[in-house]
């Protein structure tokens, strides 16, 4: 079973940005819990982080054919991307969206998401341990799938 994780604009930023928001673990720490947590699950995993919104919906399109599902933090592309809504659309892969702030409790622009609508679950919140959440319910899916 293989797993993308697809990462958004200004994540790779984790650390330096927003530390009271987005906590003080860097990008490093995320890959390296994703990294941990797909040896748990006992799933390979791709790890992918764009600053650019063409590039995600490549990633995602790559991601048909090579993972049987997708965990994605769009971040600001969330609230604002019909393409990558019609990316995750396209390749129809089962897919988890994760948000490590509590997106709910934020700005009205943040209450809108695209890519949310073309996943089965969303995790947000729990800081990046949200990551662990979200790659455990997707995996929960694919083996009740087959
Ligand atoms: C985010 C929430 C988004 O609103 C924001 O633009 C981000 C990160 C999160 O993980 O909490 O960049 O997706």
């Amino acid at each position: 079973m293989k797993f993308f994780v697809i990462n958004g604009p200004n994540l790779n930023m984790l650390g330096v940005r927003e530390p009271a928001v987005y906590g003080s673990t860097t990008y490093a720490d995320l890959v390296a819990l994703i990294q941990h947590t797909a040896e748990e699950l006992q799933v390979e995993v791709e790890i992918v982080q764009s600053n650019h919104e063409g590039t995600l919906v490549d990633e995602i399109q790559r991601a048909y054919g090579k993972a049987d599902g997708i965990v994605i933090n769009p971040a600001a592309y969330t609230h604002t991307s019909v393409a990558i809504l019609d990316a995750l659309k396209a390749v129809a892969l089962p897919a988890v969206e994760v948000h490590i702030s509590n997106v709910k409790e934020r700005e009205d622009f943040r209450q809108i998401s695209y890519a949310g609508q073309a996943c089965f679950d969303t995790v947000m919140g729990e800081g990046i341990e949200g990551y662990r959440t979200a790659m455990r319910i997707l995996k929960k899916k694919l083996t009740q799938q087959s």
